[in-house]
């Protein structure tokens, strides 16, 4: 079932994606390519289908939704190219192919990285991605830059390069998780439902009492596949963590108590889909697949 829901919202997010990296001049080929390149290369679209998801669960039709699921990929991509920089992670694979500084270069991955997120705020503005009227488009705007900003994803990522080699207890952990990945999962969510134009005050206190549960639940078995999966069923190198000594939660807790923790945050996720109905299903079956998932 999330197959199908999952292979039927990567073609529709990839469709809109396609069309944005056309260079304006022949002298920036090389700047669309590693952009182009960066995004339209697999990647599971979770951010794309939380986005859909939640705008059906409030009963809009998922295209409402395209602005929301480029601007959130675009901003994801744009964290991994920089997150897989010699100056970062240092990693040389991603999704399966080698990482866009590898590709092209470093200078040419850091300007790919700076340009694809402004390019998710203008995807997100468009109006034939994004039909909403303004007042609501000014709130994705703003959704979207906290999460992706200092105070969000950036943020995340300065704590987790500032904490490489030290013992985090559980509370620094969660914050550095919250923040690092948590953020943009929750602004996928946020931003689908109000695309729906339909989201009402305890709806979207619901939704982000979801969204927060499965965007810590996500890291968690991201920490946990880098331990248990291999190389090529991940698409990026397994035991990097291991290998640079990054604070994870199997190095915390253990593996199993880092398993029993995402199965408790999936369950939360899913109490706090309660007062959705049927329409909720995809969502439903997201929190699932974010614990199950293998890559
Ligand atoms: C990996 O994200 C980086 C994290 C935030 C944990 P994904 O596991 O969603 O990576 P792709 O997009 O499928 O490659
Ligand atoms: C990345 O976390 C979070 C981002 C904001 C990109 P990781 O460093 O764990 O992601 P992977 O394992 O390289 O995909
Ligand atoms: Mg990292
Ligand atoms: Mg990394
Ligand atoms: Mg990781």
């Amino acid at each position: 079932m999330i197959d199908r829901y999952q292979s039927r919202c990567q073609v529709r997010v990839n469709e809109a994606l396609q069309g944005l990296f056309v260079a304006p001049t022949p002298e920036l080929a090389r700047l669309y390519e590693a952009m182009r390149y960066s995004v339209m290369n697999g990647g599971k679209r979770v951010r794309p289908l939380l986005a859909y998801a939640a705008c059906e669960t409030l009963g809009g039709e998922p295209e409402l939704a395209n602005g929301a699921a480029c601007a959130v990929e675009l901003i994801h991509a744009y964290s991994l190219v920089h997150d897989d920089l010699p100056a970062m992670d240092d990693d040389d694979l991603r999704r399966g192919q080698p990482t866009t500084h590898k590709a092209f270069d470093e200078a040419c991955a850091i300007l790919a990285g700076d340009g694809l997120q402004s390019l998710a705020f203008t995807a997100l503005l468009d109006p034939q991605l994004s039909p909403q009227q303004d007042a609501t488009r000014l709130l994705m705007v703003q959704a979207l830059a906290l999460a992706a900003g200092p105070a969000g994803m950036v943020g995340g990522q300065a704590i987790d390069l500032g904490s490489v080699g030290l013992k985090l207890d559980q509370k620094a952990l969660e914050y550095m998780h919250r923040h690092k990945t948590g953020a943009l999962i929750e602004a996928s969510v946020k931003l689908g439902a109000l695309a729906s134009g339909r989201a009402d005050a305890s709806e979207l206190k619901a939704l982000q009492a979801y969204a927060q549960a499965i965007g810590l639940a996500f890291q968690v078995q991201d920490d946990i596949l880098d331990v248990e999966s291999d190389t090529a069923t991940l698409g990026k190198r397994q035991g990097a963590d291991i290998a640079r000594d990054k604070p994870t939660y199997p190095a915390l807790l253990g593996l199993d108590a880092a398993k029993a923790y995402a199965l408790e945050l999936r369950d939360l996720a899913l109490h706090a889909l309660r007062p959705f109905g049927e329409g909720a299903e995809p969502l439903r079956d997201l929190a699932r697949y974010i614990v199950d998932r293998r890559n």
